[in-house]
């Protein structure tokens, strides 16, 4: 732990009302950070914020769709008014369509390409003005460890695979002013929505934590741990990465 290390810092975090994102929310508060939370869920996103500030945290919950630029703008300017900076996004709004390649309908094309790419290039040059005028940034594209390829994911894996070559891109474009930008892709993680779908003891479960080089399934914290590395300064000469946390999975051909 290094309490303090997001201290005054403001991050913005796409869906993060729940799962991956409000786990992030949860670690970099208690490092310090002040969050604004974006997510479709109105309700939930409320009640998330309103958990974060049980535990003295500085949160707003804010309903908007990545997909719309007028909304995100709204919301950033909100955040901005309301805590007065802008330091760190975490692009982690995503959604799954899963099919076989010869199932693959074009309404989940749409919808999966404009939440997951469109939705992150909204986002981020949403922020961009403050950032370049701080002359400070920290930007973090929740990607995924299917991006190396899984079966039912085309649709998914090539806007996660598309992530990665726009973080490489921005990390180029945005250097000269002191904004760095990451990928996180993490293999499977037991989100409280996995597990409701998914018994820790069912053959299925077992299979999957039994393919991983770590014999565990990830946890949502393992990776708030790493995001909230990526957001502090500790990471300052760390840019245009992208990181696989996902116990081992991304070279798990090494266990034939
Ligand atoms: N859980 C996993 O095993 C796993 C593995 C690899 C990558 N990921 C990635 O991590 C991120 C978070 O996943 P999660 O498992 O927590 O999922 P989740 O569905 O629990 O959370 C995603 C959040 O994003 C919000 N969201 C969806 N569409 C949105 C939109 N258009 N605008 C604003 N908010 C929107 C949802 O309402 C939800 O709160 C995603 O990008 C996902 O692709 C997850």
């Amino acid at each position: 732990m290094n309490p303090g290390r997001l201290q005054g810092r403001v991050a913005i975090i796409t869906g993060g009302a729940r799962g991956i994102g409000k786990a992030i929310a949860f670690k970099i508060v208690q490092e310090g950070a002040l969050v604004s939370l974006l997510d479709i869920l109105g309700d939930l996103v409320a009640q998330t914020a309103e958990e974060l500030r049980a535990i003295g945290g500085k949160a707003l919950g804010l309903k908007a769709d990545v997909r719309q630029k007028e909304k995100v703008g709204q919301a950033v300017q909100r955040t901005l008014d309301h805590f007065g900076r802008m330091d760190i996004l975490v692009n982690n709004a995503g959604i799954v369509q899963p099919a076989l390649l010869e199932d693959v309908k074009e309404e989940d094309w749409e919808a999966v390409v404009n939440t997951n790419l469109k939705g992150t290039l909204i986002c981020t040059r949403a922020v961009l003005p403050t950032m370049k005028k701080n002359r400070y940034g920290k930007i973090i594209n929740i990607g995924s460890r299917s991006s190396l390829g899984k079966e039912l994911r085309t649709v998914y894996s090539a806007t996660k695979a598309g992530l990665i070559g726009m973080t490489r891109t921005w990390a180029l474009e945005l250097a000269p002013h002191n904004i760095n930008v990451n990928y996180v892709g993490p293999g499977p993680i037991a989100t409280e929505l996995f597990k409701a779908s998914n018994p820790e003891d069912s053959p299925k479960t077992r299979a999957l934590v039994n393919g991983i080089p770590l014999k565990r399934m990830g946890e949502p914290e393992d990776v708030a741990n790493l995001v909230s590395f990526l957001a502090s300064d500790e990471s300052s000469f760390i840019t245009g990465q992208a990181i696989f946390i996902c116990g081992g999975l991304t070279v798990g051909i090494a266990h034939y």
